[in-house]
């Protein structure tokens, strides 16, 4: 967490005060709730009254994927529900639960080799018929392999189409130039621990007109959308880190994109036959292709397992597939939607870079890479 995410942290949960309480306590914590609301709104692109706060990412997702485009009273109409193959859990599982318990027609669209969704893939799932009232999600930027989505065309294709429009934007948000009003969506996640800020706290924006069905039902907090107790000292801390993430972004991201293509040349010059997988160089005409802080590497002949418990061992923290997933040995569902072969992603590793990296850090991944492979390459071959 930034520091002055830490101290807004801090500050704000000395204080007593439910947000919805009437009482001068109550007041004030609603104030600082409403003032961090426009700070976010703001700094993402959209109005104060889009911006529904969560317990982070997965539930905006949730939120998204099974509430988007259907009326509060709660009808269920089975529908079209059309996501990235290399989308997040938190996008793909309600998806599948939509097909599984409401009888929804589930599109997973396909993806290039770096893990671009072409728009003509969209095209074709909203076709004709099929477009009106159908759920589209594809995410702003994936978390493995980095490859930023061409959001505001897919945006334009869904919408022309009578679609609803959700991007995931929680690995892009503070590292990409985002504006949820530009890319014409109707939706859009955001989780504060991606940017400095805590964890446990995000947010949904939905675009106003847009009909959302709660997936909590109690206190009718947030429009609604979202009953709970409101927490103002994680809501307060998430606007501090997003506020500083947002200011520092342009040249953060290309602090961070120099450290990261540092630590792949650094990687390759002792590993030369790893590969980088996603979009690569990462930046294309100018703009970025690919998370600036994300460098996706496979070591042939390693298991990932044994190169992370090797990289750990010296002081390096890296993932396999995404951090939440990690201890479930599986391969990749990104890598195998962009035509990896399972044999091919088993030494997949991900290294990321943000705000606090520096170049000892990458001279320090560097410095052991050669021999952590090597001493994985040997364990796979006695194995
Ligand atoms: C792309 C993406 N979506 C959603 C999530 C889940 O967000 P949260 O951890 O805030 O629930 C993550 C990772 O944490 C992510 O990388």
């Amino acid at each position: 967490m930034r520091p002055e995410a830490v101290a807004a942290l801090a500050e704000e949960a000395a204080r007593v005060g439910n947000p919805s309480s009437v009482h001068q306590a109550g007041r004030a914590a609603r104030k600082v709730v409403e003032e961090a609301r426009e700070v976010v709104a703001d700094r993402l692109g959209a109005h104060p009254t889009e911006v529904v706060f969560t317990s982070g990412g997965t539930e905006a997702d949730n939120l998204a994927v099974r509430g988007l485009g259907r009326p509060a009273d709660g009808a269920v109409t089975p529908r079209r529900v059309v996501v990235s193959a290399v989308e997040h859990h938190a996008v793909l599982d309600p998806a599948a639960w939509l097909a599984a318990h409401e009888g929804a027609e589930l599109v997973l669209l396909p993806v290039d080799d770096a893990g671009t969704v072409p728009l003509s893939a969209l095209e074709e799932a909203l076709d004709g018929a099929r477009g009106p009232g159908a759920v589209v999600s594809v995410m702003w930027a994936n978390n493995e392999v980095g490859t930023v989505q061409p959001v505001a065309g897919l945006a334009a294709v869904a919408r022309e189409r009578g679609a609803f429009v959700h991007a995931d934007a929680v690995q892009a948000v503070g590292r990409l130039p985002v504006d949820f009003a530009a890319a014409g969506l109707d939706a859009m996640t955001v989780s504060a621990h991606k940017l400095g800020g805590p964890v446990g706290v995000g947010a949904l924006v939905v675009r106003r007109g847009v009909p959302v069905e709660p997936l909590t039902h109690g206190g009718g907090q947030e429009r609604g959308l979202r009953s709970g107790t409101v927490p103002a000292a994680l809501i307060r801390s998430f606007a501090v880190a997003l506020d500083l993430a947002t200011a520092e972004r342009q040249a953060e991201a290309a602090r961070v994109a120099g450290l990261r293509d540092a630590l792949v040349a650094g990687v390759l010059r002792e590993v030369p036959d790893a590969v980088v997988r996603g979009p690569w160089p990462g930046t294309a005409a100018g703009a970025l292709a690919r998370l600036p802080g994300n460098a996706h590497l496979t070591f042939p002949g390693c298991d990932s397992e044994v190169l992370l418990f090797g990289l750990d061992q010296a002081g390096v923290a890296a993932s396999a597939g995404s951090a939440c997933q990690a201890g479930v040995q599986q391969a990749s569902h990104v890598l195998a939607a962009m035509g990896v072969p399972a044999a091919d992603a088993r030494g997949a590793v991900r290294f990321s870079l943000g705000w606090t990296s520096t170049a000892a850090d990458v001279a320090a991944v560097t410095d052991v890479i050669g021999e952590v492979v090597a001493r994985a390459r040997a364990a796979a071959h006695l194995g």
